[in-house]
């Protein structure tokens, strides 16, 4: 390591060193610390809809086979033969009940009526003959994540056996992405998956996609032209639909999760149109929000625009309402994927809507992402010279001025426009870098570092104030 981490992040003052975006030990060392252990997304349950689909998709630096058995259970497992390490699957996706290796022939079952487990070794060439069947199929099975979880539609995957229970991972993060996993009128788990992934390049470091996608409204200056063009649903300028009035920036210090959203809330605030160029997605809408009050009651519930489940994946909640994942490829290089996501049940006016949306805003072609991969790229650069890797971001933004959240266990919020988020993204991965194992790490919850006053937001206000007159 070119540093101690305590010197790579410097908690009390908020600066961060440049090597940990370029330094090829750094990386290598959060391959192992960071993605070998955390919960990672893997993918959306459309993509193996059948008994038998697979898709392959990655976990770090690793690919792996995501799959679903032909008795319909999820299982992850490294795409790698284990006889001489061919890639064992080279197609994106497709259905299969067994995968045979290229190479030598070795072929592995998804069918728990040939073997054991889905994923052993069912059949090697000349087992009796040239291996004189001393060969023990047992042992040499793909290796598999040891833990799995399908979560409203999504499937994780830690190869950590120690690694907390997914929702302890998430903590009452759970709740923003519930926001955006389930249907508009809060409906549990109400999404599908609009066409395919998109899936593309960008010389950056991986890091720099998730804190900025929670902690970096400051940065609006990057999106002027996009908001000059105006690519607002309803027509007017822009980049999306009015936004809830009453968001801030709200962060989990333990868990390295963090959003751009609403505090939790008791009422509904009133509706605002959305979508209005299309009258009949507009009205769905409208009476999407009808069932959610109803659902709901006096319930509380968060609306947010975009958050981040420590390492690597990002979401839209709202509009877009997207899932993005940030790959590492190297210390300087990430792999970018994003998938779209809309109403299951959603009539096919809102799907295409939405679709139209998603790609203008989103992905290699939107007018949104292509300012934010221009300033990590740059960012990424600019700190790969000899002088420019000494010296420090700057993260001080809000420092100390972070305050509890009600109603939200181990949370800090600290207004629109700080760098709360991203200190608590770098403080979580100074964790990882520096925990032997996950016994270190306790998922835990509790208040967060210097907590201030206690001050709710107005939405929060409001409801108690609601709940006082009735
Ligand atoms: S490498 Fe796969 S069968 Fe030999
Ligand atoms: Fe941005």
């Amino acid at each position: 390591m070119p540093k101690p981490i305590d010197e790579l992040i410097v908690q009390e003052t908020g600066l961060v060193s440049r090597e940990i975006f370029v330094d090829e030990e750094v990386f290598k060392e959060e391959l192992s610390r960071v993605f070998a252990r955390a919960w990672l997304f893997v993918a959306h349950e459309d993509q193996i809809a059948k008994n038998g689909d697979y898709v392959v998709s990655k976990m770090g630096t690793d690919t792996v086979i995501v799959t679903r058995d032909m008795e319909g259970e999820v299982h992850v497992l490294l795409n790698t033969c284990t006889h001489r390490g061919m890639r064992l699957c080279r197609n994106d996706m497709g259905n299969a009940r067994t995968f045979s290796c290229p190479y030598h022939g070795w072929s592995y079952s998804m069918d728990g009526r040939i073997v054991e487990t889905p994923g052993d070794l069912a059949g090697v060439p000349g087992h009796a003959t040239y291996y004189h069947g001393e060969l023990d199929k047992k042992d040499w099975g793909l290796v598999r994540a040891p833990r799995v979880k399908v979560y409203k539609r999504t499937v994780w995957a830690s190869w950590d056996p120690e690694a907390p229970e997914f929702e302890d991972y998430l903590g009452d993060m759970r709740q923003y992405l519930d926001y955006a996993l389930d249907g508009r009128d809060g409906s549990p788990g109400n999404n599908e998956m609009i066409g395919g992934i998109l899936k593309w390049r960008v010389p950056s470091n991986w890091k720099f996609a998730p804190e900025n996608f929670i902690g970096d409204n400051y940065h609006d200056i990057s999106h002027r032209s996009v908001d000059l063009v105006g690519i607002n649903p309803s027509g007017g300028t822009g980049r999306r639909d009015d936004e809830p009035d009453d968001v801030t920036t709200l962060g989990f210090p333990k868990l390295g999760h963090g959003v751009i959203g609403e505090m939790p809330y008791f009422a509904e605030p009133e509706f605002q149109p959305q979508w209005q160029t299309n009258p009949e997605v507009a009205e769905y809408y409208r009476q999407s929000h009808e069932r959610r009050v109803e659902r709901f009651g006096d319930e509380p519930r968060v609306s947010m625009t975009v958050g981040t489940i420590f390492p690597n994946m990002s979401f839209h909640g709202r509009q877009p309402r997207t899932i993005a994942v940030f790959h590492p490829i190297s210390p300087t290089e990430m792999e970018m994927w994003r998938i779209f996501l809309v109403d299951k049940d959603a009539p096919d006016a809102v799907k295409d809507m939405a679709r139209h949306y998603h790609l203008s805003y989103s992905g290699p072609g939107g007018l949104t992402e292509s300012d934010d991969m221009e300033n990590w790229s740059y960012a990424t650069d600019s700190s790969r010279g000899e002088i420019s890797r000494s010296i420090y971001f700057n993260y001080e933004m809000g420092l100390g001025h972070a305050r509890e959240v009600p109603h939200l266990e181990g949370a800090v919020e600290n207004g629109v426009f700080t760098e709360e988020n991203a200190r608590i993204f770098y403080r979580r991965w100074a964790e990882f870098m520096k925990a032997a194992s996950w016994r270190e790490l306790h998922p835990g919850v509790g208040p967060g570092p210097k907590p201030g006053r206690l001050i709710p937001t107005k939405s929060a206000r409001q409801a108690e104030e609601k709940r006082g007159e009735s």
